[in-house]
């Protein structure tokens, strides 16, 4: 059996498919305000295979010039992020065992080439909240490591409607998406992978 990093829950199919396609809904018209965009690293400029949108109160953002950080607008569009939809309230309130709703839901879309390196989720002020993510449409191989980047790894897959948390100890475990698996899901018309991620940036008054 795989065994997982202290920390790091994974709940294969926690949305079913009704709820898979009523999240695709609301991230469709988050999409439709916020639209998805290139984003480039630090310094070198370099794009990511990934295209990016945000809502909530803040969105996680990265360009060569300010590199990675948060911020209450769309870098293209400087319009406000839309509203965090109620279904992931929903599914914040249930598993992240935090008494403060999630400030940010980063909105991550790959074609079937795209692929996520190894980082760690440690932009947020506030680490006492775990990450929280869900994955939509075409099945990736997920790895998963501990807090330092040597550690050992274990990787697994991760299918439509699965939700995927790292909390506690897991918190800052290296993690990263080696690759995805094409049509292997029939929720995304055209295909691809949508994960969302829901955090607690600041910490609460
Ligand atoms: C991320 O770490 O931002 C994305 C993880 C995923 O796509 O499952
Ligand atoms: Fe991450």
């Amino acid at each position: 059996m795989l065994v997982l990093p202290r920390g790091v829950r994974h709940i294969p199919g926690h949305f079913d498919r009704v709820a898979q396609e009523a999240l695709v809904e609301h991230i469709r018209d988050v999409v439709a305000k916020a639209p998805l965009y290139v984003p480039t690293m630090p310094r070198s400029g370099k794009p990511m295979s990934v295209r990016m949108t945000n809502c909530g109160a803040l969105g996680w953002v990265t360009d060569r010039d300010r590199g990675y950080r948060y911020q209450p607008t769309h870098p293209v569009t400087g319009a406000p992020w839309p509203p965090i939809p109620e279904m992931l309230h929903e599914l914040w309130r249930e598993v992240s065992g935090y008494p403060h709703p999630p400030e940010a839901c980063l909105v991550n879309f790959y074609t079937e080439t795209a692929r996520m390196g190894l980082h760690q989720d440690r932009d947020e002020t506030d680490l006492a909240a775990p990450v929280v993510s869900v994955s939509l449409g075409d099945a990736c191989l997920f790895r998963v490591g501990e807090t330092t980047r040597e550690g050992r790894t274990v990787s697994f897959r991760l299918e439509s409607g699965d939700v995927v948390i790292l909390g506690g100890e897991g918190r800052l475990c290296f993690h990263g998406v080696d690759r995805i698996y094409p049509s292997t899901s029939t929720l995304l018309k055209k295909g691809g992978r949508i994960n969302l991620t829901l955090r607690r940036v600041t910490l609460p008054a």
